[in-house]
């Protein structure tokens, strides 16, 4: 892998790198149609990774579609699919990892507390196999985004992370590879999440600056679904806020039936 981009940067070219776990959708296809636009070449990477799963999560039955995924990237024009095997990237002994602190304390650190150690030390060793220019991630994970572009200016890594927006189905599901584990009702009452924040998004266009309001609004719209977590937060530092007096993330993860699902939205007070 590092041979091939190392030819292409000799060659003045610059890469654009979407890190992936397969199970390809639109939004996937999103980040790789703006790397494939803005880089001269472009790499797809696809690792269901190991260190980002508890013993009780998802990682053996997570989706694998490799034919579809493949024929999608070519379909987009992506250069090159670097798809490492457990082995390779943990060798036997395997004990260095990456720790982010603070913006990734809170948020979904708290129900899945392995899960950014496993995701930063991963795209660490990613950026250091592709050697990317950019790196596109999705504002669906904000907070994972924001954990890596902290990283990667703290560890100076020398990659400029491009967050692009979130892509959702016609009815307003934020896309994900975990929707496939909703049955028809499951995923009926999963628009509540998507609902819950443009009724907030509503209220805070409107004027409201206090974090409880908000964040009570959109507990209520998740009523039918079991909630993780409804925060409102400094949408860089990931810092817990009571009032919308910066720009902010408000994020929700729910467990809806057999899939737990996250989504948030952004705004920006202009007062
Ligand atoms: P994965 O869940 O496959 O997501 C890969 C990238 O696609 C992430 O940057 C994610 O934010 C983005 N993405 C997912 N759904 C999206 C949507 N609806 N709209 C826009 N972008 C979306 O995130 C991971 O994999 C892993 O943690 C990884 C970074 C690859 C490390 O293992």
């Amino acid at each position: 892998m590092r041979a091939w981009s190392l030819a292409r940067k000799c060659a003045g070219r610059s890469i654009g790198f979407v890190p992936t776990m397969g199970a390809l959708h639109e939004g996937h296809a999103s980040l790789l149609r703006e790397a494939v636009s803005r880089d001269h070449v472009s790499v797809l990477s696809i690792f269901v990774n190991p260190a980002q799963f508890a013993p009780n999560e998802d990682l053996d039955k997570y989706p694998r579609t490799w034919d579809a995924d493949l024929a999608l990237a070519e379909a987009i024009g992506v250069d090159l699919v670097y798809a490492p095997n457990a082995a390779t990237m943990y060798p036997a002994g395997f004990a260095t990892y990456v720790q982010v602190e603070r913006l990734a304390d809170g948020l979904c650190s708290r129900t899945r507390p392995h899960f950014f150690r496993g995701v930063a030390t991963v795209v660490v060793k990613l950026f250091n196999a592709v050697l990317p220019d950019h790196a596109y991630f999705g504002q669906k994970d904000a907070q994972q985004c924001a954990v890596i572009r902290r990283m990667a200016r703290d560890l100076d890594l020398g990659v400029e992370i491009v967050e692009m927006p979130i892509v959702r189905e016609t009815d307003g599901l934020a896309m994900s590879s975990r929707n496939r584990y909703l049955g028809p009702e499951d995923r009926q009452r999963a628009l509540c999440l998507h609902q819950g924040l443009q009724r907030a998004e509503a209220l805070l266009r409107a004027g409201e600056r206090d974090a409880a309001t908000v964040k009570k609004l959109v507990r209520e719209a998740l009523s039918a679904v079991e909630i993780d977590y409804v925060e409102l937060v400094d949408a860089e530092t990931m810092a817990p806020l009571e009032r919308v007096d910066r720009p902010v993330l408000l994020a929700v993860a729910a467990q809806v039936g057999p899939a737990r699902l996250i989504d948030n939205i952004k705004f920006a007070p202009v007062d």
